[in-house]
């Protein structure tokens, strides 16, 4: 949470950094802040309340030169989301501003020995102790005063800093949340994430924990906290800035969704040898150890989570693993029972969900084997975990995830399949087979895609409803809680995913004249009591709203509205069937004149527990 973003270099410094924190307003969305080095060594702050928008349009006023900037997109924990608790921060004299991501626990005992030594403070944040620390142990040199001032802080950050006497210089620290330098000829970057700078350099560089960035024109320095460099791996970024642009669509979640296709093709791309065994060298365990596995437990959130449980379902059916699915926040609190034998996977796009992060690391400790699925090449959850298996849907923007959660999904699908070829549960033609019935669903997606004008007319129609349900039986029941999530996220819109043969024992109450319920029924071998529990709440008055397969009519009697998907195996459904529910919870809240993009209260990046 917080999208942050530092620069130094020859180009207009507010033009670049505020193109970062355009990409990176995903993050937070409820106040931004920028502070630029004038060349007459004069440092401007200008911050606002609202969205990005409201401070471009307070700057666009005033001329800003300076090639050294910072800035800040926030999601607000300490101080409410307004003009004085917007960063950046400043000290009592106005010389060291400070952008922060994080939370810094011991806060109230800094402020405490701040107002004792006659300190002012001008915010109820938390990140203004750091100016104010800063400003009392800089002495000329501000990586050392922000080691120094690290040293004492307690909790998770990510500072970027820069002083009015340090023309050619910011610095930059994290602990536990993201920070990447952005590598380029004569300038340089730090940015929340690749996107903050994508525009400019491909050469990245991660920032590992208690590590202080100084950051000038001609080069970076890393060290830790005791001022020892360390020297650090580039990587090649080969996201392009296009996949972080709208490309002519109103919202960048109507794009993502557009994208799903290539997302699913990427992810399983080049698996299978033209022998077909299937390879999955990301995993890194040797045969013996995989085969030695006894449990396997996944850990994710919201959307990440669903993906888990649908991942649950094809691991337990091909490999005859026990596998459990938990809410990564709950995980490390109830003291699971994980130790060698067990494969943890650890899904998140972001690779910075907090949650989750903690969760592996409760995990790791047990000695479990941890598999991170993650979109983000360098992400925390990526570099903490044994093993990563990127999914390749490219940078997603929109807070509501999409084209991640159906890369995750084939990923599990692969992750499946592989344990079972590597402990013969599936034998290599099986294996081989389900890796082609996988290869068709890019084509089947575009399908779908292909046929979503009358989930947008439905959308319209349901525009207006405050309450919607969601059944599913087996994996349909996933999707049904994707759908509620999705639907509850964009369109403010009171919706429960149940399976489809609980309802009975008290979500049937719910059911009134009219009341929308969307059921996920494409073909499978529990059709018949699907299509019993579609009846019940017909019964009751329900408007019954039914993803359907083709030519798979058993449904339809009872069906107000149908939406059609192609045919493929029922295990794989969710690939096909997530996609109509996402399209129909962006267009409801289109239809509500909402902002798909960035619903209330949310962030994409959940990096506080
Ligand atoms: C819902 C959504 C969230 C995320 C969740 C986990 O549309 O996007 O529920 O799935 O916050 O995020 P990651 O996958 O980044 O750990």
């Amino acid at each position: 949470m917080c999208g942050i973003v530092g620069y130094v270099g020859e180009q207009d410094g507010l033009e670049v950094v505020l193109g970062g924190l355009r990409r990176l307003e995903y993050r937070g969305y409820d106040s931004a802040g920028v502070a630029i080095l004038g060349p007459d060594g004069s440092l401007t702050v200008e911050r606002k309340a609202g969205k990005l928008a409201n401070l471009e349009k307070e700057l666009a006023e005033r001329a800003f030169p300076g090639t050294l900037a910072i800035g800040h997109t926030r999601w607000a924990t300490h101080g409410a989301p307004t003009d004085r608790n917007a960063h950046p921060q400043v000290d009592c004299s106005g010389a060291v501003a400070v952008v922060h991501n994080g939370t810094i626990e011991n806060f109230g005992a800094l402020v405490r020995g701040l107002e004792e030594r006659g300190h002012e403070r001008s915010s109820d944040t938390d990140t203004e102790v750091v100016a104010h620390l800063v400003e009392e142990r800089y002495t000329g040199d501000l990586a050392a005063a922000v080691r120094s001032v690290c040293k004492d802080l307690d909790g998770s950050f990510v500072l970027v800093i820069a002083h009015r006497d340090q023309p050619d210089l910011v610095v930059a620290a994290r602990r536990n949340l993201p920070l990447v330098v952005g590598l380029g000829d004569g300038e340089n970057f730090l940015g929340s994430d690749v996107t903050a700078f994508i525009a400019h350099t491909r050469e990245a560089r991660a920032v590992d924990q208690d590590q202080v960035v100084e950051l000038r024109r001609t080069g970076v320095v890393v060290t830790d906290l005791d001022g020892n460099v360390v020297e650090g791996e580039s990587y090649h970024v080969d996201w392009d800035t296009s996949a972080a642009e709208k490309g002519g669509h109103e919202f960048f979640m109507l794009k993502e969704i557009e994208e799903q296709p290539a997302a699913v093709r990427e992810t399983l791309g080049g698996r299978l040898t033209e022998q077909g065994v299937l390879h999955l060298d990301e995993l890194s365990m040797s045969d013996e150890d995989i085969r030695d596995i006894e449990q396997v437990v996944i850990i994710a959130c919201g959307s990440s989570y669903h993906s888990g449980l649908v991942g649950k379902y094809a691991i337990e059916r091909w490999c005859r693993l026990p596998v459990q699915v938990e809410m990564a926040s709950e995980f490390r609190y109830r003291d699971p029972v994980v130790g060698r034998r067990t494969l943890v996977i650890a899904i998140s796009q972001s690779g910075e969900t907090a949650d989750t992060l903690e969760a592996l690391r409760h995990a790791r400790a047990q000695k479990a084997w941890v598999l991170a699925v993650t979109n983000t090449l360098g992400s925390t959850v990526s570099r903490e975990s044994d093993a990563a298996f990127y999914t390749r849907s490219g940078p997603e923007v929109a807070v509501a995830s999409t084209k991640a959660v159906i890369a995750q999904l084939a990923a599990m699908y692969v992750v499946g399949l592989y344990l079972a070829q590597v402990r013969g549960t599936r034998d290599a033609d099986e294996v081989r087979a389900h890796m082609h019935d996988l290869e068709e669903i890019p084509s089947l997606v575009e399908d779908v895609l292909s046929r979503m004008e009358p989930v947008r007319a439905l959308a319209r129609e349901l525009a207006s409803e405050e309450r919607v349900l969601f059944l599913g039986r087996h994996v349909g029941y996933p999707m049904a809680l994707e759908g509620a999530l999705k639907l509850k996220e964009l369109a403010y819109i009171s919706a429960e995913g149940f399976p489809a043969g609980e309802i009975k024992h008290g979500p049937i109450a719910l059911v009134e004249e009219g009341t929308p319920v969307v059921v996920i029924a494409p073909r499978h071998a529990l059709q018949a009591k699907l299509v019993n529990n579609v009846q019940e709440v017909r019964a009751r008055g329900a408007r019954t709203i039914v993803i359907a397969t083709d030519g798979d009519e058993s449904v339809t009697p009872y069906a107000d509205t149908v939406i059609r998907i192609p045919d493929t195996k029922s295990l794989l459904a969710p690939l096909l069937t997530i996609v109509p529910l996402q399209v129909l919870a962006a267009e409801v809240a289109r239809a509500r004149g909402l902002d798909v993009d960035q619903p209330r209260n949310l962030a994409k990046s959940v990096t506080v527990e």
